[in-house]
């Protein structure tokens, strides 16, 4: 970040310009970052099995009500990333499929056990409605959470 900021700005121009492929590509993790950053915060991968996300990432079309599709090369990028850092991927962490069955496939976070034992409190006032992204899909209305983390600290940060 503070590297990049140092940069002059003909250099971060160029690397824009240069065809897809070429050495300053987008890797995989930024890929994912940007595109399924756009209407939400990209969620921890480590939340969801490697199959919720090979569920959702095959039907981008018809995401939640929105079309979310990318092109090929992006889908598979995300597809690789995904799956490589699900809870149950060989970066993932297992912890977070406690209680959910192997035949059932979630396709939400706020779907999980954990999410809901952890957040029981939370969803009593009815956070699970409203406009647009629920408050509660929002994770980072409540914490610091980065592309690759978990939770960050709970409390009442804001926005
Ligand atoms: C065009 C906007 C848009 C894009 C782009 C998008 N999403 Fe979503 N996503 C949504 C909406 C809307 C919801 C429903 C949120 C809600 O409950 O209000 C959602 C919900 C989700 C949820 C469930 C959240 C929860 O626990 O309730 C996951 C997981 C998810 N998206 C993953 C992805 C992934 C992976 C990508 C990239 C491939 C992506 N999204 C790109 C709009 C988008
Ligand atoms: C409205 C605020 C709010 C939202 C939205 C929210 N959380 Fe939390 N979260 C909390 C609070 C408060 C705690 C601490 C709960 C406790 O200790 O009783 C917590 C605890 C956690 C924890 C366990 C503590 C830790 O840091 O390891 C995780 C993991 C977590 N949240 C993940 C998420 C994820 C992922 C989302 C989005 C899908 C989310 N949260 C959305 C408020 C929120």
């Amino acid at each position: 970040m503070t590297r990049l900021a140092l940069l002059p700005v003909g250099v971060l121009l160029a690397a824009m310009l240069l065809p897809a492929g070429a050495a300053l590509a987008a890797t995989p993790q930024q890929t994912y970052t940007t595109q399924c950053g756009a209407c939400h915060m990209a969620y921890p991968p480590t939340l969801l099995p490697a199959r919720s996300w090979k569920a959702i990432v095959a039907n981008l079309r018809h995401h939640f009500g929105e079309d979310a599709s990318l092109g090929r090369r992006d889908t598979a990028a995300i597809s690789t990333y995904l799956a490589d850092n699900a809870a149950d991927g060989p970066l993932g962490n297992r912890r977070f499929l406690m209680g959910v069955s192997p035949d059932v496939t979630p396709m939400r976070i706020t779907d999980m056990p954990f999410w809901r034992v952890i957040h029981v409190r939370l969803l009593r006032p009815g956070i699970g409605t409203g406009p647009g992204i629920r408050k509660a899909a929002a994770c980072n209305l409540c914490h610091n959470v980065s592309g690759n983390g978990e939770g960050g600290e709970g409390g009442e940060s804001g926005g």
